[in-house]
């Protein structure tokens, strides 16, 4: 009996996994340039650590963490996500002491039991990156251009990025009263979360997916409209900054973010393609968490990509996943040849060529077969005769011609190679003839 994977956890397969190298490879070369270190952080942290930093009252921590008691009693969950993470590392590992600002990056598999559909899953990946240290707007503007330039890098044609104050603890209390009394006046026609959460964290009135609620979000009051003068300045700044560069930002005055521990700049990434899971990623500062989770008073800002979505867009887009090709096929025919073919094919792999070997117990047609249907465009023939005249026969796949004793069988792959030119070349020539 087959065991199937688990509902919203899938499998990524070789040539799905390769536009994911791409992207990853991508994100790393542009993070290195922002002088961002990478962190590879675990994936079991102590429950604790997200229901302080996420929310105790947020959908994550209420409902979506794969939270165990481990054999000796402990209270862990599989990370929902890597911002509490970063911060615990850094906390742990007193990164101060290191640099003033710390710049990390961060790939992997964050799990929330959410309910799968297109674009949601329960394991997940994310390409992360968080600055802790400061509280300047042109860290916050740093960041976002980043963004930018990873979403260029990515080949993302549709992506928009848009972003709120959330306001700090200066202003944040007195928009949360005026949210409230906003949230009272048609309490009975919200739904049932949102009702017990109205007096504990209004603010997820604002991100509620259900339908009545999505209706009445336009009347919401604007956490712009009651920012203290010092945020409104953090955020003038930092739209400024990102004017000057070209990064285009939308205002989104009812973005809140599903996590708790945000404050000032907010932002998130939707792009098309994605069906109703449209954010691509986001992020934005979070100038308490550290403190909270027992490091130093310093500022922190950050975002997510995930994965899955990023390769969603590019699919939609019509960039095909591609498979990567060997370029020879070693083809051996008996035994003899089979253990002359093992040895040609180790050494070609050792200089670096992508090559795939047969065994010498199939046909030449049933090898041929898997040759054609690989793509490769040289195959090897190892047989009999090759191994009797110590010599090997190549087929250019394209051309459809054989070339016997183009080289010794104990060939390097550029003498290999720069024989199989000298053919084409030879070839073409005579073409033109
Ligand atoms: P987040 O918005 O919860 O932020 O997640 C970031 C991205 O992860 C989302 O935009 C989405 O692309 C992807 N994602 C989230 N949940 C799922 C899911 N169930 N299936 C597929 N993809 C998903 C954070 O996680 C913050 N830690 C970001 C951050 C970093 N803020 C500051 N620093």
């Amino acid at each position: 009996m087959k065991i199937p994977s688990v509902k919203g956890f899938h499998d990524v397969l070789p040539g799905e996994s390769a536009r994911w190298a791409r992207l990853e490879s991508t994100a790393r070369e542009i993070f290195e340039r922002y002088n961002f270190g990478e962190i590879r952080l675990p994936i079991v942290e102590r429950s604790e650590l997200f229901r302080r930093s996420v929310g105790e009252t947020t959908d994550i921590v209420e409902k979506e963490m794969y939270t165990f008691s481990d054999r000796d009693g402990s209270d862990l969950t599989l990370r929902p996500e890597g911002t509490a993470s970063a911060v615990r590392a850094y906390v742990e590992h007193a990164m101060q002491g290191v640099d003033p600002v710390t710049k990390l990056y961060y790939f992997g598999p964050m799990f929330r039991r959410e309910r799968p559909q297109k674009g949601r899953l329960r394991q997940f990946s994310q390409i992360g990156a968080e600055v802790i240290g400061r509280d300047d707007p042109a860290v916050d503007a740093e960041v976002l251009v980043m963004l930018a330039d990873l979403l260029r890098g990515f080949g993302i044609e549709s992506a928009e990025i848009g972003v709120n104050t959330l306001g700090c603890a200066e202003c944040r209390p007195g928009y949360r009263e005026a949210l409230v009394a906003w949230g009272e006046s048609r309490l009975d026609e919200r739904c049932a979360d949102c009702q017990r959460r109205l007096r504990q964290n209004p603010m997820r009135l604002l991100d509620c997916k259900q339908p009545q609620c999505v209706g009445m979000r336009d009347e919401a009051p604007k956490m712009i409209d009651h920012a203290c003068a010092a945020c409104r300045n953090h955020f003038d700044r930092v739209l400024r900054l990102c004017d000057a560069e070209g990064v285009a930002l939308t205002m989104q005055p009812y973005m809140v973010r599903g996590l708790d521990y945000y404050c000032r700049t907010a932002f998130e990434v939707v792009a098309s393609g994605l069906g109703s899971q449209n954010a691509v990623g986001g992020g934005g500062r979070y100038d308490g968490l550290v403190q909270s989770l027992g490091g130093p008073a310093v500022a922190g800002i950050g975002f997510a990509l995930g994965v899955e979505r990023l390769a969603l867009v590019l699919e939609a887009q019509g960039a095909a996943a591609t498979t990567a090709v060997p370029e020879f096929f070693v083809a051996p025919l008996g035994e003899a040849a089979e253990s002359a073919a093992f040895g040609l094919t180790h050494r070609l792999r050792v200089a670096g060529a992508r090559v795939e070997m047969d065994s010498g117990s199939r046909s030449l047609k049933s090898q041929m077969r898997r040759a054609g249907k690989l793509d490769v465009p040289y195959v090897i023939i190892l047989g009999e005769d090759e191994v009797a005249g110590g010599s090997i026969t190549v087929r250019d796949m394209r051309a459809r011609t054989d070339r016997r004793g183009i080289a010794p069988i104990d060939t390097d792959v550029e003498t290999l190679r720069a024989a199989l030119a000298a053919v084409a070349t030879t070839a073409a020539a005579e073409e033109r003839v």
